[in-house]
């Protein structure tokens, strides 16, 4: 069988074997054997297991059998019977084997020994044939679908924000400019700066730092939206938990306060790991176990206080607490602990501040609101008090931040005044601004960070690991 009838290695690991005579095509892990038999392990994958092909060797030449390797794709047609050995109920006896591409032991790098995690970012191409990054991109796309789903399910649509565009959602500068000039050779004005009119679109462009903005266009016509695409930001931030390029869902709802708002970020979360529990359970204990023979190399107090399932069980059964921003500085404040960024009321919180919150403090997911208004973006809805915007921020344990949101301004004039305070330009924005002028409503939505939030699932430590080909600073291989 070709094309899509054809079974994959998933499918007839979970068939009973009736000695049915089949094909499977894959790559082989190990080879392993005597005198007489070779194991060989394929992999399509299609599942974390691999399949066992037993082959006698008497029945193949040595030519074929040698170019029979880790690495090799293969097509073997034989018998599919109940196994023999422990560790999988079936396996393939071999009649025909056929080596489709071969792969040279002394030069293909994912032999059978373990990999650093550092290594195989340098052979992103060849990473995902690893049964680590086989489990993630599974996982990954598991999420991914399940966010449409959940969206899908409570009738939101899903809109396509544009990734060029003349505006900086965030207000942060963060972009990277898109232009045709030459760079050697720009035309410029009177006053000698680079004259952008020159350029494709006529003026200064830039890839998208968010789609927020126009979701919320969106979601004052058909209220309820969201997003979910590619955004990328241009900080120099070389952590575990920035990427340049990363993928942001972004809902966006009508006639939401940030209650609503804190709800459904809430509510999403869980799903979407409780969709990953359900799932993606093989998975999941493959990188369960991986974490726990990692870890057994560190020291007792350094290792992770839960198991991955546990993890993501205890975060899916508990509430997550919810208080301001004002109440969080605070409780770090009375903590006695020495933070490396000191603590007081108007700083933004660093990573550092957010995980003593949810791993030692609260000990479980956190949602602060309410943050200082200069430390937010212009668009945030001003709280009476005037020091304060309805922001909220959801930390994970592990993870830091892994939604951004707010409640957003909907007054005109507040929105206008604040615009014209941070010195932003009006001419960026004015469609922006007429959406306060025409019909305004109450709404609000928020960003997941769809790597942050793999990461967590996925319990891996890196940022650059659960993106096929990650890109920050100095590094756009692949
Ligand atoms: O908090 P941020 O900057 O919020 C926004 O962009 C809003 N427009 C979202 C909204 O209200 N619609 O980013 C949202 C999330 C963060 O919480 C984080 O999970 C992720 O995006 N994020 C990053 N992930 C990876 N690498 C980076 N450099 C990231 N910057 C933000
Ligand atoms: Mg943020």
């Amino acid at each position: 069988m070709t094309g899509l009838n054809r079974q994959r290695i998933a499918d007839w690991l979970q068939t009973e074997a009736k000695e049915q005579t089949i094909s499977v095509s894959g790559w082989v892990r190990t080879k392993r054997g005597n005198k007489e038999l070779a194991f060989i392990a394929i992999n399509d994958g299609s599942t974390i297991h691999s399949l066992q092909v037993v082959a006698e060797l008497n029945r193949f030449s040595d030519d074929l059998l040698k170019t029979v390797q880790t690495g090799c794709s293969i097509e073997v047609h034989g018998k599919l019977v109940a196994s023999q050995g422990s560790g999988q109920a079936v396996e393939l006896l071999a009649e025909k084997m056929e080596v489709l591409g071969e792969a040279d032991p002394e030069k293909f790098p994912l032999q059978k020994k373990k990999h650093s995690l550092e290594f195989l970012r340098e052979i992103a191409h060849l990473r995902p044939r690893t049964n680590t990054f086989g489990a993630i991109l599974r996982i990954r796309h598991a999420l991914a679908f399940a966010i449409h789903k959940y969206f899908n399910d409570r009738h939101f649509y899903y809109v396509h924000a544009p990734i060029l565009t003349g505006s900086d959602a965030e207000g942060a500068g963060e972009m990277f400019r898109v232009s045709v000039l030459d760079p050697a050779n720009p035309p410029r004005k009177e006053d000698q700066s680079v004259d952008f009119s020159q350029d494709f679109f006529g003026k200064e462009a830039n890839l998208t730092v968010s789609g927020q903005l126009e979701a919320e266009l969106a979601a004052l016509a058909l209220s309820r939206v969201y997003t979910f695409g590619p955004t990328f930001r241009a900080e120099n931030s070389n952590t575990a938990r920035h990427l340049a390029e990363f993928w942001m869902i972004e809902p966006e709802m009508a006639f939401f306060d940030l209650n609503d708002n804190m709800d459904l970020a809430e509510d999403f979360l869980k799903y979407l790991i409780r969709y990953a529990l359900e799932n993606c359970a093989d998975d999941l204990a493959f990188l369960e176990k991986r974490q726990l023979e990692e870890e057994s190399q560190l020291k007792k107090e350094e290792r992770s206080a839960m198991s991955l399932t546990d993890k993501l069980k205890f975060v899916v059964e508990n509430e997550f607490e919810r208080l301001t921003y004002t109440i969080a500085v605070s409780i770090l404040e009375k903590s006695g602990k020495k933070f490396e960024f000191p603590v007081k009321w108007g700083i933004d919180l660093q990573s550092e501040h957010e995980r003593y919150l949810v791993e030692k403090h609260f000990k479980k997911p956190v949602i602060l609101t309410n943050y200082p208004k200069e430390i937010k973006a212009f668009y945030m809805k001003q709280d009476e008090d005037g020091k304060t915007v309805r922001a909220m921020d959801v930390l994970f344990p592990g993870i830091g931040e892994i939604i951004g949101g707010s409640q957003r301004e909907e007054s005109y004039e507040k929105l206008s005044t604040r615009i014209d305070e941070l010195g932003i330009h009006r001419d960026s924005l004015w469609w922006y601004l007429e959406t306060r002028q025409f019909g305004t409503v109450q709404h609000s939505g928020f960003g997941l960070g769809f790597e942050r939030l793999v990461l967590f699932v996925t319990g891996m430590s890196n940022i650059r690991d659960v993106i096929p080909f990650p890109r920050t600073p100095k590094n756009l291989e692949f």
